[in-house]
């Protein structure tokens, strides 16, 4: 293989979690690169439903490796809440593994981003309010802790103390806000430590040893191509680079490793937060309504009602680009059944310009109407086919159209939400 990454095309919630946990039995590991406990993964299998934050999908798969990689940050709250859970389950986590390098999310980062996307007003970007802007900006000024400052209580409280030299003065004097004592965060923080402390590894030289074993990794990716601080609709992003690219810099193992990227496709799409979307449809009827309802879309991690829309192929097609995508795994297609016509979105109309790429400027963007192609829908429930041939012929076409206009095969495709409703075309 040896290394295969999974990637998010449009907005997020495509169902990486679903197909993380499918394909990862194929795999001695999976590892998260990028994103923090803003990431909602769903994993339904075996009778268990699950809603991971940070740690990574294949954690159901108990002979694998499951690594939180050095471009992910670590709300240890979360990660010891999930540990609970998955525990209280009978899956073991004696996989996981945490980078002494991934940065932590302290409770300054979690207020100030609330704080912030007050002031924003009308402006605000609709984060999760998990952190994640604050905690990578830290990063980057280098004022951040990272998981290997846990390991000793001293390191740990002298680095607070001046993280919270430096802090403590934007909550008071920007945002009149309560400031912290290192004794305060200590309280919590430390008994966090010894939890989480034999999870803590070099995990560049894992990941890079198993590779040289021959053992293959999947990386999951969190949040997705749109939602990317570089190639997304900045700045309504998150903090990290969620493309495939990622992957390297937040694993610490070369591009020459990788050689798949599998893209997770939505039939149609959804976005959370605020921000472009040309093809969104009213939430209170019709078609809107009908995606929203079938399709259950709600958050995992915030509760949020998703914005619904038609197939975006522009935005599939520019992610196919910016990741390099190999292979799709289409989902969700089963809650298209029902609909007489199905509305794809072929290319965009801004101020009387024809666009089939996504413009580069988001004011031009912003104005993006949706150019559409009709084809026909299907009555049936597709959430029972187990191949490609079983599928009604409309929906056959569906999938054969979208992959005509992202020019990438469809090799999985998910009709349910169950490990088991998904038909393997061509992935091996
Ligand atoms: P992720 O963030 O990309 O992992 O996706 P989420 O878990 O946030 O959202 C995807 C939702 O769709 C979850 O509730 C999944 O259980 C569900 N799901 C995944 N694949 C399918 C599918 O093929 N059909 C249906 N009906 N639901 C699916
Ligand atoms: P998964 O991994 C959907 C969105 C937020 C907001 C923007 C910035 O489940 O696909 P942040 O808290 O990251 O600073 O918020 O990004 N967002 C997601 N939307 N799925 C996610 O994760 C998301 N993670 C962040 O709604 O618009
Ligand atoms: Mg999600």
């Amino acid at each position: 293989m040896p290394a295969t990454v999974l990637v998010g095309t449009q907005w997020g919630d495509e169902g990486k979690g679903k197909i993380t946990d499918l394909v990862s039995g194929d795999f001695d590991c999976v590892c998260r690169y990028q994103g923090g406990a803003n990431a909602g993964h769903t994993v339904i299998a075996n009778g268990h439903k699950l809603a991971l934050r940070q740690i990574p999908s294949g954690i159901m798969h108990e002979d694998e490796l499951a690594v939180i990689g050095n471009g992910c940050i670590v709300d240890p709250e979360v990660v010891i809440g999930e540990l609970d859970t998955l525990q209280g389950q009978g899956i073991s986590c004696k996989g996981l593994r945490i980078s002494g390098n991934a940065h932590i999310v302290m409770p300054y980062h979690k207020v100030l981003d609330g704080a912030h996307e007050q002031k924003l007003g009308k402006n605000l970007i609709g984060t999760t309010k998990r952190g994640i802007g604050p905690c990578y900006m830290d990063k980057m000024n280098r004022t951040g802790l990272r998981m290997q400052d846990m390991l000793d209580d001293d390191t740990f409280r002298e680095k607070l103390e001046s993280a919270l030299a430096y802090t403590n003065p934007i909550l008071e004097k920007v945002y009149e806000l309560p400031t912290y004592t290192v004794d305060q965060i200590c309280e919590t923080y430390l008994p966090y430590a010894e939890r989480l402390r034999p999870y803590i590894v070099e995990s560049s030289k894992l990941l890079n040893e198993m590779l040289a074993d021959g053992k293959d990794i999947l990386f999951e990716g969190a949040q997705a191509t749109l939602l990317d601080i570089d190639h997304g609709t900045y700045p309504f992003v998150t903090s990290s680079n969620c493309t495939a690219g990622g992957a390297a810099t937040g694993s610490g193992v070369g591009p020459t490793n990788i050689n798949r990227v599998l893209g997770i496709v939505k039939a149609y799409m959804t976005r959370v937060g605020s921000g472009p979307f040309p093809t969104e449809l009213s939430e209170e009827e019709g078609v809107g309504k009908f995606l929203l309802d079938k399709g259950h879309e709600y958050g995992v991690v915030t509760g949020r009602q998703r914005r619904c829309g038609w197939y975006d192929a522009v935005i599939v097609n520019y992610s196919a680009r910016i990741n390099g995508l190999t292979d799709i795994a289409l989902t969700k297609l089963d809650v298209l059944g029902g609909l007489d016509t199905i509305k794809v979105c072929t290319a965009y109309e801004c101020d009387g310009v024809e666009y089939t790429t996504v413009p580069e400027h988001q004011s031009i963007f912003r104005s993006a109407k949706p150019v559409y192609t009709e084809v026909p829908g299907w009555k049936e429930d597709i959430s029972g086919c187990k191949t490609f041939d079983e599928l009604p012929q409309a929906a056959k076409d569906y999938i054969e159209l979208i992959e005509k206009l992202s020019g990438v095969r469809v090799s999985l495709v998910a009709v349910g939400p169950d490990r088991n409703q998904t038909i393997n075309r061509f992935w091996n």
